[in-house]
């Protein structure tokens, strides 16, 4: 009998229904309009015991298994923090040699931090969001926020200076940005990855106040504030035990105190031990340097889990947390974002944060901005001004779509009508002498622009080592000397993070500090040069005359100290890191804290103290700024707080909050930065508890930690 074309119809549509699953009949965890708990708890129970732990620990460098009958999908990571990096391997470390994976490079974390910038943060984020959906990333490995206790720390140029506050902020609004892509940000190193030297054995000792309000505030931050979905233990160990499986860091204050509800990872080849990567805290693990079903959140922990040797309930929440983390950013769900490579709008997020980021450290008798107009011919001379920096650093390298060095970027802002020459200066291995060649190019130039510092080379600014001490490499002191002589119209810009300078600084007119830049480095330094862009970055860490006077090292031998005896390194100077310890001992430091020219001046007037109450703030401060020049300028003013009869001893100035303001020549602007009642406390270990006690305390507003323009006192009343 042949079928009516209504049958055929009903037909039909029932197949389809059963292809396409009408949307009520979506499995709780599918749908999106369910709770995320509900999600979870029903996923969760649709998993054997293998398959949770497949979703544990790695299965390739970057990925976690796929569970392809319940829709799991791989999980991709991927570094982090300067953009997304090159797709690697499979069997190697070394590039996977695709053509489809260069990105943007933004400048390094810590010319981030110098911008004081918290939107530019935020938009930094975005783009790196956007641009990781676009890869098919799943979760990014950063921000960095280990706090700068050694200027000789390989990787200070990915973490966010020396202030637990500015990080807190700076990385709050980076991974605000990152994860509104559907993305997880991975906050890392938590904690206390603050040398590179014995990174993944050296034991760190500090006491509880300095782990309280130094180094842990800005984890604390990405996790309250920014509400970041993972973090990455840190390679080194607190009090004995590796950071990656450590009770106290992740299962007492992570996840207890501070509430944290996403996953805690490895950092790569981290873990060290099934019971303790199960008891203490650890959800996924990842590395790369044994089988896969090696990993002790692998075989060994499911045979101790089949034994009945360790609870269930263990791998259960852990399961959880990965999984909480994949509803958050969307991976099940239709619509979720799909976001942008490479982008006019992500380079001009690069650039800007550059132009902001670069700090003029010195400029007397307005040597700069240049101008173009009058100059014939200028001199660049240094190997950085033609070195590509985006590359390097090791993990945090990116594979930059393309990548304006200095040199370039001079080249196409001055035109046709300035001639260029270029002379290398000094040779990376100091096979040639080229001091002659360069006094010749500053002889017969109107200006020079030095570009010299550091570089990624292993030793300098570079994951894996630290560097062994806080001089310019390859000569560059006498070579600054010799051109200056030859030119005294030399203005030094330096890459990298800081160095000593004393040998040369009273010489030159005009000092930039220009860190890694990124991608469009070249054209936001020649922006700065030529006055196109006012400069208005300031020093997230402070820069020493010498290496001695900085807290990890003024303790000299100290049994323990940088860079550790016997394994350990113990933070003897405690509270006192940055600012905290050349303030408080008195001790002039090159460049302070929070420290950066402008091409106009800024002035500082009416603080008032405004009170509040503990639900709002405790008091406002409230002033004016004013720019005083005749160009617009941006100036990031900083508050910081001073405890007049404090219980146990606090440290000189401490900053708990800051605001970039943009002003037009003339105009004013009141600035009100809120304070509240934990602004005023501090870590007490005897009540473990952060305190603030009715006290006298001093509030100072200025353009620097040096340089503290209004103050006035305020009386915190017990509450
Ligand atoms: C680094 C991490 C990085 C990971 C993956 C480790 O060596 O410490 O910061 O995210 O490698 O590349």
């Amino acid at each position: 009998m042949k079928s009516s074309p209504l049958a055929l119809v009903v037909l039909a549509l029932a197949l389809a229904s059963r292809l396409n699953p009408p949307a009520e009949a979506a499995e709780i965890y599918q749908d999106a309009a369910q709770p995320v708990e509900n999600r979870v708890e029903d996923l969760l129970s649709r998993l054997t015991l293998e398959e949770k732990i497949a979703v544990i620990h790695a299965d390739s460098k970057f990925t976690t298994a796929a569970i392809p009958h319940l829709g799991i999908p791989r999980r991709w990571l991927d570094d982090g923090p300067h953009g997304v990096r090159e797709d690697i391997g499979p069997d190697t470390w070394n590039s996977a040699g695709r053509t489809d994976d260069f990105s943007t490079a933004m400048p390094a974390g810590i010319c981030l931090a110098a911008t004081w910038n918290p939107d530019l943060g935020f938009r930094e984020g975005e783009a790196i969001g956007q641009e990781a959906r676009a890869r098919g990333k799943d979760i990014m490995l950063g921000p960095g926020v280990n706090i700068l206790r050694t200027p000789l720390c390989g990787r200070n140029f990915e973490y966010l200076g020396e202030d637990p506050w500015l990080s807190g902020v700076m990385c709050t609004g980076y991974i605000r940005g990152e994860q509104s892509q559907d993305i997880s940000s991975c906050v890392k190193h938590f904690a206390l990855n603050n040398q590179e030297f014995e990174r993944g054995t050296i034991n760190v000792e500090v006491d509880e106040r300095a782990l309280r309000e130094i180094y842990l505030p800005a984890f604390q931050a990405a996790v309250q504030q920014g509400g970041v979905w993972s973090v990455m233990g840190a390679y080194n160990q607190l009090r004995g035990q590796h950071c990656c499986e450590n009770d106290y860091l992740l299962n007492k204050i992570l996840k207890e105190e501070w509430g944290f509800k996403g996953l805690v990872m490895s950092d790569w080849d981290g873990a060290h031990d099934t019971r303790e990567c199960a008891l203490n805290g650890l959800d996924l693990e990842m590395g790369t340097e044994k089988k896969y079903e090696d990993y002790y959140l692998s075989q060994p922990y499911l045979k101790l889990l089949k034994a009945g040797e360790l609870p269930v309930a263990g791998l259960d929440e852990k399961v959880r947390r990965n999984l909480r983390v994949m509803f958050a950013t969307h991976v099940f769900d239709a619509g979720r974002k799909t976001g942008s490579l490479n982008t006019a709008a992500h380079q001009a997020v690069a650039r800007r944060v550059a132009e902001e980021g670069i700090v003029l450290l010195k400029n007397d008798n307005g040597t700069l901005p240049l101008d173009v107009a009058k100059l014939k011919t200028i001199a660049v001379i240094g190997e950085n001004a033609t070195r590509l920096h985006a590359h390097g650093g090791d993990s945090s390298g990116i594979k930059a779509f393309y990548e304006i060095n200095p040199l370039a970027g001079i080249v196409s802002r001055v035109g046709k009508n300035v001639n260029v020459i270029y002379s290398e200066g000094y040779a990376k291995d100091g096979s040639a002498d080229l001091a002659e060649r360069a006094v010749a190019a500053a002889k017969a130039a109107d200006v020079v622009i030095y570009l010299g510092g550091l570089n990624h080379d292993k030793g300098f600014d570079c994951e894996g080592a630290d560097r062994k001490d806080m001089k310019l490499p390859y000569g560059q002191d006498g070579l600054i000397h010799k051109i200056v002589a030859a030119n005294p119209k030399t203005i030094v810009v330096l890459e990298g993070t800081m160095v000593e300078m004393d040998a040369w600084l009273g010489k030159v007119p005009a000092l930039l500090q220009a860190w890694y830049p990124g991608m469009e480095g070249g054209n936001a330094l020649a922006g700065v040069l030529f006055g196109d862009v006012n400069p208005s970055g300031k020093l997230p860490a402070t820069f020493p005359k010498r290496l001695a006077d900085s807290p990890a090292h003024a303790l000299g031998d100290a049994p323990g100290n940088y860079p550790g005896t016997n394994g350990t390194v113990t933070y003897a100077e405690g509270l006192l890191v940055g600012y905290r310890w050349y303030d408080t001992k008195h001790i002039e430091p090159q460049f302070p804290f929070g420290f950066g020219l402008s091409y106009t001046t800024f002035e500082y007037a009416n603080l008032k103290l405004i009170p509040g109450d503990d639900t709002n703030a405790l008091v406002t401060a409230q002033f004016e700024i004013k720019n005083a020049g005749n160009r617009a300028g941006a100036e990031v003013a900083q508050l910081y707080i001073h405890e007049q009869n404090p219980a146990l001893p606090r440290p000189e100035k401490e900053l708990k909050g800051f605001k970039k303001v943009f002003l037009q020549p003339g105009e004013t602007r009141t600035v009100s930065i809120p304070l509240n009642r934990s602004a005023f406390s501090y870590y007490d270990p005897a009540r473990k508890s952060w305190v603030a006690q009715p006290d006298e305390f001093e509030i100072e507003a200025g353009g620097s930690s040096g340089d503290i323009r209004l103050h006035d006192q305020f009386t915190l009343a017990g509450k």
